[in-house]
């Protein structure tokens, strides 16, 4: 696939996959992208997961047309992209290698060399020129490791921007992508937002006509709406009003407030009700970045937290959760506790609202539950 004349996509799709980094469900698949530049030199961009090392060797001698390697650039070192750096050196014996100090201090420590005699170490704001095209590197360390670099490309204005703006799922731009863009944001890059801010700085200041992640599809069009949603998440701005309400129910009765709840709620703005115990936890904790309130209802459990709660909140926390308001359900047939375990548990959350409406259920919603959820709604829909 041609993007450009010039510059051909090599990547690879892989469909058979389970869980994400061992974790992320991936029903649609998740691809593994790498990109190739035909030049006076010719330069690839990235390798791909190690399970598709023969595809992608292939894909690149395709799009080479017969012609040598001369650069591989090595943006992430993150294995879904460099898994194949070592076949790629072999196959290619006369390339060099580039990529940060970082990166090749990395490549040393997963696979056995640092390409001492074949290396080319970048860092922010040197460039590789290719002939028409020149590379331009762009240091952006956390998004999503420290050794990362982004490469932009004036000649066809194209930013290669390693795992920013990938998305699980398949590379055509025609499917929906903001949901599956923030579940991969949120769920892998979502802790270091003030980082992909200032790569949005710089970005700034290119034109970008293209932008080429390693997962997902090649973005062409509406780029500002990307970018918007980019800046948004990484500044734990709300995308639009709403409220998240998760739940973890042992018997159905925490979940029948919730349920209440939401239906109230939804009379008024967007509202998301998630099952904690059988949803996708990573689209549930996206979900709440994407709206500035949450309402977490939970049992109590051996005097704490239900443990799906506990996983919930714990996914928030470790993603920089923030400036949101929060609400509580708490039920307990003896001893609630939930609402006061939930709150220690967001304590490290910087700028947290907490609605003066709660609701506390002794075992089954009462008429007094019931008055209180909908004190609840009115709080929350009403700011
Ligand atoms: Fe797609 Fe951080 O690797």
């Amino acid at each position: 696939m041609h993007i450009t004349k010039d510059v051909i996509y090599a990547g690879v799709s892989d469909k058979d996959k389970d869980l994400f980094e061992g974790q992320y469900k991936v029903p649609n698949g998740v691809s593994y992208n790498s990109y190739v530049i035909l030049d006076e030199k010719t330069a690839v961009i990235d390798t791909t997961d190690g399970a598709f090392c023969d595809e992608w060797l292939s894909n690149v001698e395709r799009a080479l047309a017969g012609r040598d390697a001369d650069y591989l650039v090595v943006q992430h070192m993150e294995p879904d992209h460099s898994s194949n750096i070592i076949g790629f050196a072999r196959r290619y014996p006369e390339a060099l290698i580039v990529a940060s100090e970082k990166a090749f201090s990395m490549m040393k420590n997963f696979y056995g060399s640092s390409f001492e005699e074949r290396r080319v170490v970048v860092k922010e704001g040197d460039t590789l020129a290719l002939g028409r095209h020149t590379l331009s590197f762009i240091s952006a360390p956390m998004v999503h490791w420290p050794e990362v670099i982004m490469s932009y490309d004036a000649c066809d204005k194209i930013l290669f921007t390693a795992d920013g703006f990938g998305r699980f799922g398949s590379t055509s731009e025609e499917d929906e992508w903001k949901n599956e863009a923030r579940r991969y944001y949120i769920g892998i890059v979502g802790k270091y937002g003030p980082q992909v801010s200032s790569v949005l700085k710089k970005a700034a200041a290119l034109d970008i006509k293209t932008i080429c992640p390693l997962h997902g599809p090649v973005l062409t069009k509406n780029l500002e709406y990307y970018i918007d949603l980019y800046t948004k998440w990484s500044s734990y701005t709300p995308e639009e009003d709403g409220v998240v309400v998760a739940y973890a129910s042992i018997y159905g009765n925490t979940r029948a407030a919730a349920e209440i709840l939401a239906q109230k709620i939804g009379e008024h703005t967007n509202v998301k009700l998630f099952d904690l115990s059988r949803c996708d936890i990573h689209e549930a904790i996206a979900c709440a970045f994407a709206y500035p309130k949450l309402v977490l209802a939970s049992s109590t459990y051996n005097g704490e937290v239900f443990p799906s709660m506990r996983a919930y909140i714990s996914g928030l926390v470790e993603r920089g959760y923030r400036a949101r308001t929060v609400a509580f359900i708490e039920n307990g047939s003896w001893a609630p506790m939930a609402t006061k375990q939930m709150r220690a548990l967001l304590e490290g959350c910087k700028d947290l609202t907490f609605t003066e409406a709660g609701v506390k259920i002794l075992s089954s919603v009462s008429d007094k539950n019931r008055d209180e959820i909908e004190a609840l709604a009115q709080e929350l829909c009403s700011k």
